[in-house]
């Protein structure tokens, strides 16, 4: 079963139809009228998916997934190439039945529109032979507003929602929604009003603690209480704990309140923490796969965010990591049955000779 919310049905006043960067102006009247536009439940706008072709379909009651992990994707470049290069090999010895893109899956300012040929150029055709459904999540680049990754421009992660009715392998249909598919559910979050650089502080729609926020962690306590299936992923872009460059939830990019996440830290501790066994993000551009972290009540904590870019720093060593890597580019995959998860992470370096880095099984 899936899980629609927060369907958008909004219209785009105050945007300029050509410019991928409004002003301070048009970006408040797009925060205005997001206040009085969103329904959640509303039939998604645009192409029809029935006129499409027939969408990949998700393997629901899978006794068995095998899952393709990636994260800040969407640069169309030969990094990305590379990356799903190493994908399609291993999509050709043994198949992936889904992936999950953890968000900035259209860089560096996100889609002008919900036809922009940058689908094209950096999901579909770096993707290409990668035929499954993707679940897709949206990242603070797929946001921006006044700068590339500012996430203050929440209508035009909409246009990437309106893209799933027109794609085979994107699987969007609302900015967070659930996906239930019989030995895994996957819960797709969007944490971006709480994590924005620009945060939606004049709009009670969009502002912490406004209505966006309350009806999805209404909606996310209730799915992830009544879920039955044996592993639980919740996927948010911003991670909660992370030894990259960005920083954890509270103190991301060494920001003040409310600039540094504290807001999401404390909804990932309410709602997410405990809940599920994994909590998988992306943003910072390395893969970590971290244990033990203070606050999320055995949730475990992996970032996988280096499907494009790598960010050539030190680990922090706030938190306690069992593999990370902030030189290369890299993915990950997961092979889930009901009692195991075995979790593998790639690494992708520049001179394209693909390694398997490291290897987990988790067991319940
Ligand atoms: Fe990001």
């Amino acid at each position: 079963m899936t899980v629609l919310c927060e369907t958008p049905r909004m219209t785009r006043n105050g945007r300029s139809p050509v410019s991928n960067h409004p002003n301070r102006r048009t970006f408040l009247a797009g925060a205005a009228a997001a206040g009085t536009a969103v329904t959640a439940g509303a039939v998604i706008a645009g192409t029809p998916a029935a006129s499409a072709a027939a969408r990949y379909p998700l393997p629901r009651g899978a006794e068995t997934l095998r899952v393709l992990v990636t994260g800040d994707s969407g640069t169309g470049d030969r990094a990305q190439y590379a990356v799903t290069d190493a994908a399609r090999r291993l999509h050709r010895a043994h198949g992936f039945d889904i992936a999950l893109g953890l968000g900035d899956n259209i860089y560096e300012a996100g889609p002008n529109g919900p036809d922009d040929i940058q689908f094209l150029t950096k999901f579909e055709k770096p993707n290409a032979g990668l035929d499954f459904p993707w679940l897709m999540t949206l990242g603070n680049h797929d946001n921006s507003s006044v700068f590339p990754g500012d996430g203050g421009w929440l209508l035009r992660g909409d246009d990437e929602v309106k893209y799933h009715a027109r794609s085979r392998r994107w699987y969007m249909p609302a900015r967070y929604y659930s996906v239930a598919l019989g030995v895994a559910d996957f819960f797709i979050v969007d944490l971006h009003p709480l994590a924005a650089y620009i945060p939606p502080i004049l709009s009670p729609e969009w502002e912490a603690g406004g209505h966006y926020m309350t009806r999805q962690s209404r909606w996310l306590d209730q799915a992830l209480r009544t879920s039955t299936a044996p592993w639980k992923f919740v996927c948010t872009h911003h991670p909660y704990a992370n030894n990259g460059p960005h920083g954890p939830a509270g103190t991301y990019d060494g920001l003040p309140a409310p600039l540094g996440g504290q807001a999401a830290k404390d909804f990932i501790e309410r709602h997410i923490a405990g809940r599920a066994q994994f909590l998988l993000s992306g943003h910072d551009h390395s893969q970590q796969v971290l244990e033990n972290v203070g606050g999320l009540k055995g949730t475990r904590q992996i970032v996988s965010g280096a499907a494009a870019k790598s960010v050539h720093s030190a680990s922090t060593k706030r938190f306690r990591a069992r593999y990370e890597n902030y030189r290369d580019t890299g993915f990950m995959t997961l092979d889930i049955n009901p009692n195991s998860v075995a979790l593998t992470a790639f690494e992708v370096p520049a001179n394209g000779a693909v390694r398997q880095a490291f290897s987990t099984t988790y067991r319940r």
